[in-house]
């Protein structure tokens, strides 16, 4: 019913020629994936790489998506990019609040909040990142954690038609460390029950949440098969055509 979305947060890595490279191999290697049809591809490279990157993904099933997005349209923001320029760059999708974003750049829920909006405003999906630390995990704080991160920005009169929710359990971002596939569906089920609760029951059924923190084909499987896992952000996995090629394939086989 939800089809399944694999996600590239290549954050700040690659140069152009690295990118071109990877992106040929991806190509390479997604075409030979039965079932691709079944599962949304996306690449979200650093700002300097999307319009090649657009071009670069021409006539594949690969889209386009940012790691970020100012919230105003536009004006004396220096270093920043609105969401019109992405869509012009070729953008379908924004990511929002990465806890990268929150934690060393200060992005707070009343920020992103505008962002979120921003973004829908634009007509472009936006897949607002949520996820608790470490220390909030062992303190069972959180299901409070995700519940405020979700009701801070979801709200009923936003669009749920372009939203995606990405649960990256801040501990398990570039550690290695997974959620096990009971703590990631537990987390997800919950996200979902919050959804219906802000929406109704229909529409959080069609929200694709998606799982992110060291996701990599050796337990992508597992994780994607969890009832409430519509897919992956995927960080370190995602910088080898292999890695990332191989998760797609997973998303693509697994029958829910
Ligand atoms: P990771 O990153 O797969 O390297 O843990 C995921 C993310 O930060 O989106």
């Amino acid at each position: 019913m939800r089809k399944a979305l694999i996600a590239g947060n290549w954050k700040m890595n690659k140069t152009l020629a690295e990118a071109r490279e990877l992106v040929a191999g991806i190509r390479e290697q997604i075409v030979k994936i039965n079932n691709i049809g079944d599962v949304d591809v996306l690449i979200c490279p650093p700002f300097q790489l999307l319009m090649p990157m657009a071009k670069a993904i021409d006539g594949s099933c690969i889209m386009l998506g940012a790691q970020n997005a100012h919230h105003e349209p536009f004006g004396a923001f220096t270093g920043e990019v609105s969401v019109s320029m992405l869509k012009d760059a070729g953008c379908t999708h924004v990511i929002i609040g990465h806890s990268e974003r929150r934690r060393l750049f200060g992005e707070d829920n009343a920020l992103l909040a505008k962002k979120v909006r921003a973004v829908l405003h634009g007509d472009l999906t936006a897949i607002y990142c949520v996820g608790e630390t470490l220390e909030e995990r062992e303190a069972n704080q959180t299901d409070r954690v995700i519940r405020a991160q979700v009701a801070a920005v979801i709200a009923r009169d936003i669009s749920s038609d372009r939203l995606v929710i990405a649960y990256e359990p801040v501990w398990a971002i570039g550690t290695g460390r997974t959620a096990t596939t009971e703590q990631a569906q537990a987390v997800h089920a919950a996200i979902r029950s919050q959804l219906a609760e802000i929406y109704d029951l229909a529409i959080s059924k069609k929200i694709r949440v998606l799982y992110g923190g060291s996701m990599k084909p050796d337990n992508a499987g597992q994780l994607l098969q969890q009832p409430d896992v519509d897919g992956g952000l995927i960080g370190g996995a995602c910088l080898s055509a292999s890695d990332f090629s191989a998760i797609i394939s997973l998303a693509a086989s697994v029958s829910k």
